[in-house]
C-alpha cells in the first residue's frame, strides 16, 4: 500500500474525528427538561477525547510526509437528550468500523518497520476508547448494550 493510500485513510479518521469533537460540544450546550448535569459532563469528556484522537491523527499525517485535513466529515444535529445520545451513538458505530477498516487494511501489508506497528498500535486504542464511548452512551440512553 502506498503512503498516499495511508494517509488518505488517516485523514479520514481526522474528518471524523473533528466533526465527533465539534458535535460534542455542541450537543453538551442543548440543555431540554431531561437533560442532567452527568449527561452534559460525559459529553464533554467524550469531546475531550475526540480531541485527543485528532492530535494523534494529526501526528500519524505528519509523520509520513502528508498533510493533515482540515475538512470535516457529516455532523448530524439533534435537538433533545434522546436524539443527542441516538446520533452520536450511530456515529461512534460509524468510527468504529472505519478504524477497523483501516487496521485491517494495515494488517495486510507483509512487511512492517516500526511506525506500522507503531500506526496498528495507535488506531488500535483509539478504536478502543470508540467502543468505550459506544457503552457509555447506551448506558445512558438505559440499552443493554451489546458489545460492538
Ligand atoms: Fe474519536
Ligand atoms: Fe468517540
Amino acid at each position: 500500500m502506498t503512503k498516499e493510500k495511508i494517509i488518505e485513510l488517516l485523514n479520514h479518521g481526522l474528518e471524523l474525528e473533528h466533526a465527533a469533537f465539534v458535535q460534542y460540544m455542541s450537543h453538551a450546550e442543548i440543555v431540554d427538561g431531561t437533560t442532567t448535569e452527568p449527561v452534559i459532563a460525559r459529553l464533554k469528556e467524550i469531546a475531550n477525547d475526540e480531541k485527543g484522537h485528532q492530535e494523534k491523527f494529526r501526528t500519524l499525517i505528519g509523520a509520513l510526509g502528508g498533510i493533515p485535513s482540515i475538512d470535516f466529515a457529516p455532523r448530524h444535529p439533534a435537538t433533545n437528550i434522546k436524539q443527542i445520545l441516538e446520533v452520536n451513538l450511530k456515529d461512534e458505530k460509524t468510527a468504529v468500523d472505519t478504524y477497523r477498516k483501516i487496521l485491517e487494511t494495515l494488517k495486510k501489508e507483509k512487511t512492517k518497520g516500526y511506525y506500522d506497528h507503531l500506526l496498528e498500535h495507535e488506531i488500535r486504542h483509539i478504536l478502543m476508547e470508540e467502543q468505550e464511548h459506544i457503552t457509555e452512551l447506551e448506558l445512558l440512553l438505559g440499552i443493554q448494550g451489546k458489545s460492538y
